[in-house]
């Protein structure tokens, strides 16, 4: 079968109120939340995603029932910490590296085994950042030689507390050993290098669990309960970027963005394009289920280049696809380090964006850990996403940019996160056909 690929090329300045669908990490937290709490939670602003309808049908697939009353909306009747039941087949995380990172940490202390599995991009994923920490809690977890999934979880064994320093930055494996600490014995305690998102230890708070937590630690006991809530997710600020990029790029562009998730663990490409001299205001401030949201109102202004601040990167460690383009049509270089984890995301994003933009023209010098972007006017080409969601979005604010077109090739991915983005953009003004 034919992969979709894009043509993007120049279309109007971009104008409009734009509604951008619900944040995937708290659509993935609440459905598995959910699922485990005693009781009936309503989940509203859901993303529909392919990677977060995953994490939902595997729960089903373990005995948990879900009620969609209409898109975006989930009510999950919770079978309790104690009522998973075994599955008949192998748990599909498709895409989605927080939907296993987190079961794996979920299902280690369960009386049943599972088997997770993933996509072709998933299942090259490192796994051995979660199954080192899982094991020394006691678990029995088996992974491909080289520490790729699928990953066969033994269940059935006792887990202890742990005291675990990360070796990296990754808000996926700090969750993963809290949610197997919740089925543990004693303690568990997880201290970062940097700060990452806290939505794992606020929505476990909202459902009732006891943790302390404060940037960069984390501390619970095992034996706790779930209790049923509601939970309103607010828009995805990933998603929210693609659309801050490309109206601070292109001439004559004035958008607002709706009640963005705008907590802090998220927002570092607000600061660093900031510092590139970005147009952006926050307006209507409020809380959404405990964090805070508020419409971005995005104008087109003049970037310079920067040296992004190394503290910076793990607050925006999804956000370098858009930051790469920004950079592209600022005056002067930018420069990225410390930030080797965008090796290891949906594809090596550091090598499909240098690969990308040298194809569009641009003299990009990459390092282990980073690269300097040295802009100047994008021509056509044709690009591979790496079936990575956001480098496909990434070239399509690109295409805007060129003198000629850019063809993007295997655009399927961005359902993972962001369904609707092509007809989203179509409307606010990009010239973007698909295939
Ligand atoms: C996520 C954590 C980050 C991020 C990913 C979502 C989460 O991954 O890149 O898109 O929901 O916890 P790492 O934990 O690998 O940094």
């Amino acid at each position: 079968m034919s992969q979709p690929y894009w043509i993007a090329r120049k279309g109007s300045a971009l104008q409009g109120t734009l509604a951008i669908p619900g944040d995937k990490s708290v659509s993935h937290r609440a459905v598995m939340f959910a699922a485990l709490a005693d009781g009936v939670s309503r989940i509203e602003g859901f993303l529909e995603g392919e990677d977060t309808r995953a994490t939902a049908r595997i729960f089903a697939q373990m005995g948990v029932r879900f009620e969609t009353p209409s898109p975006s909306q989930r009510i999950v009747h919770g079978v309790g910490v104690d009522g998973l039941t075994a599955p008949h087949e192998a748990l599909d995380c498709g895409n989605a590296g927080t939907g296993m990172r987190l079961l794996a940490g979920l299902l280690a202390a369960q009386p049943f085994a599972t088997v997770l599995v993933g996509d072709a991009s998933l299942s090259r994923r490192p796994m051995r950042r979660i199954t080192d920490p899982l094991a020394r809690m006691g678990a029995r977890i088996d992974t491909e030689a080289d520490g790729t999934p699928p990953l066969r979880i033994h269940g059935g064994q006792p887990l202890q507390g742990i005291h675990y320093e990360l070796p990296v930055a990754s808000a996926q494996v700090k969750s993963a050993v809290l949610l197997a600490g919740l089925h543990a014995q004693g303690e568990t305690t997880v201290v970062e290098p940097h700060p990452t998102r806290d939505y794992t230890e606020r929505m476990l708070r909202a459902f009732g669990v006891d943790i302390d937590f404060q940037p960069g630690t984390a501390r619970l006991r095992g034996g706790q309960r779930l209790r049923a809530t509601d939970i309103v997710v607010p828009a995805d600020f990933s998603s929210a970027a693609f659309f801050i990029v490309a109206a601070s790029v292109i001439p004559g562009s004035q958008v607002r963005l709706r009640s963005v998730g705008l907590n802090p663990r998220r927002t570092g490409l607000l600061a660093a394009l900031r510092l590139m001299g970005a147009d952006i205001v926050e307006e209507n401030p409020a809380e959404h289920g405990g964090e805070p949201v508020a419409d971005l109102v995005v104008r087109h202004a003049p970037l310079h280049g920067v040296e992004i601040p190394v503290a910076l990167v793990p607050d925006m460690i999804d956000e370098f696809p858009a930051l790469f383009v920004a950079a592209a049509a600022a005056q002067g270089p930018t420069v990225v380090r410390g930030a080797a984890e965008l090796r290891v995301k949906e594809s090596d994003r550091l090598a499909a964006m240098a690969t990308g933009l040298r194809t569009l023209g641009l003299r990009v010098d990459e390092t282990d850990d980073g690269a300097t972007l040295h802009p100047g006017p994008l021509g056509s080409g044709t690009i591979e996403s790496h079936d990575d969601h956001r480098i496909a979005m990434a070239f399509a604010i690109a295409g805007q940019l060129s003198t000629g077109e850019v063809r993007i090739n295997d655009v399927a991915n961005v359902a993972t996160s962001f369904p609707g983005f092509d007809r989203l953009a179509r409307e606010a003004g990009f010239g973007l056909a698909g295939s």
